[in-house]
């Protein structure tokens, strides 16, 4: 039962300018779950790549049951029954599940029969069944929540016939419902005899599901220890290496004026459906108003919609800095008057092929600080540009690298610094300490609240509950595309909150 099935010896891998694992040693027992935890950048992502052939390390050497082996690709890593689901996630979304699970593995779609579809679709509804996984092998995977993407990625990897799974951050994306469920599932794989390595960043899923934990800091393995001889803030400790507050302390708000006051906001989906249902309120200079919700219950929509970047929007009024907005200009006055950092990093927070330091001037290329006479200032971009990532403390080798070769929390911090930067009347911000380590969050939130003190007004998305608290005044609850109800930012009003966003509207009645 605790043989070894996985050891990983010395491992090495540098990139141009950076050692992303240096020396790693990781042993992994038979059936266990292993969470993999560090900080943004401390090499976790590029470890577990090794182990799934998507990178060659420089030196050191795998064994599996005790063999030393060589994983040149996926289809190496598959073969040895090693599977992996990424931190992005890759599925083709105008196919089908069964489409997606199947992806690679014959030449070509058209010389798969009727029959061998259906023998496929019989062996993922099997699956699905055997695992309670509720996947429909037909269904069109745009049309698939988040979550259920998150099981078909999983359910792929099974299919294949693995023995070993690797999740690298499953429950960033993943609504708290969602995210008990997968780690349920997986004790039940264990229980099957599966093995997985589980990369997080949340102490409490860790403490929750896994058997051990190894932490990883700049490339090196700090420890690995049982999980039931440690707790939370030791953990802490090991991956930052100094003690964490995990509490924010929070001086009481004294709210101006109205920087955005919205009435009536109405918001129709690309199907033409009411996802925002006539919504209103007003965000004052110097607070911070939490908008609270399960995720898919319009809080995105409604983010889009004040950012200016959704057609399918009405409203009554829309005042922007006590100055009154037409549907028409939403866009740009949403950009002059306010700062976003949006939800979906990779896709509308940053440009992949930039630098880092482009990505860092996106928004202001052309104002006098980075630009003269039609020319860039590059010697001023570079500088700025180096102290945004001193300040952030973003791990990368040089601002000139491509956004891309950054770990997924250091892309955060980029979008993070940038629009914090930009010192908006409004700020919006949605999930953004989404993917990032703990200690990097307490510095965010400390930055958000800086700018809260500094005059402000913020509007604050998460679908997380403790980020809710820690950082807002007052806290609105969002159900089904309305807002259902107002309470004070106190602790005390927890169980209420989770209630209304279950769609109670009135918990105290009862
Ligand atoms: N393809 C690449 N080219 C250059 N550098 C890279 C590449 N991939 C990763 N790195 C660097 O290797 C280091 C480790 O990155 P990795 O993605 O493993 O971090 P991580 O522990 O997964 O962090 P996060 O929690 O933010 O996802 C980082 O400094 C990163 O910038
Ligand atoms: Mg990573």
């Amino acid at each position: 039962m605790n043989s070894p099935i996985l050891r990983m010896e010395n491992i090495v891998k540098t990139f141009p300018g950076v050692v992303a694992n240096r020396g790693v040693n990781l042993e992994i027992r038979r059936g266990e779950i292993h969470a993999l935890l560090g900080e943004n950048g401390a090499g976790k992502t590029v470890l577990m790549s090794i182990l799934y052939g998507l990178y060659v390390p420089d030196s050191g050497t795998i064994y599996l049951n005790g063999q030393p082996i060589t994983i040149k690709s996926p289809k190496d890593a598959i073969a040895k029954r090693i599977g992996m689901v990424h931190q992005h996630f890759m599925l083709e979304p105008t196919l089908t599940v069964a489409e997606n699970i199947i992806l690679g593995q014959f030449p070509s779609w058209t010389i798969l029969n009727k029959q061998r579809i259906g023998e496929v679709h019989e062996k993922i509804r099997s699956l699905s069944n055997q695992f309670g996984l509720g996947v429909d092998p037909a269904a069109r995977v745009s049309r698939l929540s988040v979550g259920e993407q998150q099981r078909v990625e999983i359910l792929k990897v099974l299919y294949h016939g693995a023995d070993l799974l690797i999740l690298d951050e499953p429950t960033a994306v993943l609504t708290p419902q969602e995210a008990s469920r997968l780690l349920e599932f997986l004790r039940d794989l264990a229980k099957k005899g599966l093995t997985t390595i589980f990369i997080t960043h949340k102490l409490d899923e860790v403490m929750q599901v896994s058997d051990r934990v190894t932490v990883l800091r700049d490339g090196q393995v700090i420890g690995t220890c049982e999980t039931r001889e440690t707790n939370p803030r030791a953990l802490a400790k090991m991956m930052v290496g100094r003690e964490v507050l995990m509490d924010l302390h929070r001086k009481l708000a004294s709210p101006g004026e109205p920087v955005l006051a919205i009435s009536n906001l109405r918001v129709r989906d690309a199907r033409g459906l009411p996802v925002v249902k006539g919504v209103s309120f007003t965000v004052r200079a110097g607070e911070i108003v939490g908008v609270a919700g399960v995720s898919g219950n319009g809080q995105s929509e409604l983010a889009l919609a004040i950012a200016g970047l959704i057609d399918d929007v009405a409203f009554d009024r829309f005042q922007l800095e006590g100055k009154d907005v037409t549907r028409r200009d939403l866009r740009a006055a949403s950009h002059r008057h306010s700062a976003h950092i949006p939800e979906d990093r990779q896709k509308m927070g940053m440009v992949l092929p930039f630098s880092v330091s482009e990505n860092f001037i996106l928004e202001e290329y052309s104002s006098p600080r980075f630009a003269r006479h039609g020319f860039l200032r590059g010697q001023a971009i570079r500088s700025y540009s180096q102290n945004q990532v001193k300040k952030f403390d973003i791990k990368v080798s040089d601002v000139s690298e491509e956004i891309a070769n950054l770990s997924g929390g250091n892309q955060q911090k980029v979008v993070v610094a940038r629009e914090l930067d930009r010192h908006p009347g409004f700020l919006l911000v949605n999930q953004p300490t989404r993917g990032i380590d703990i200690g990097a969050t307490e510095f965010v939130h400390q930055q958000i609240l800086a700018q809260r003190d500094g005059g402000t007004g913020i509007l604050l998305i998460s679908t997380d509950l403790e980020e809710i608290f820690a950082l807002s005044d007052r806290i609105l609850v969002i159900f089904e595309g309305e807002i259902i109800g107002e309470l004070p930012s106190d602790r005390s009003q927890v169980e209420k909150v989770g209630l209304m966003m279950a769609g109670k509207r009135d918990p105290d009645r009862e």
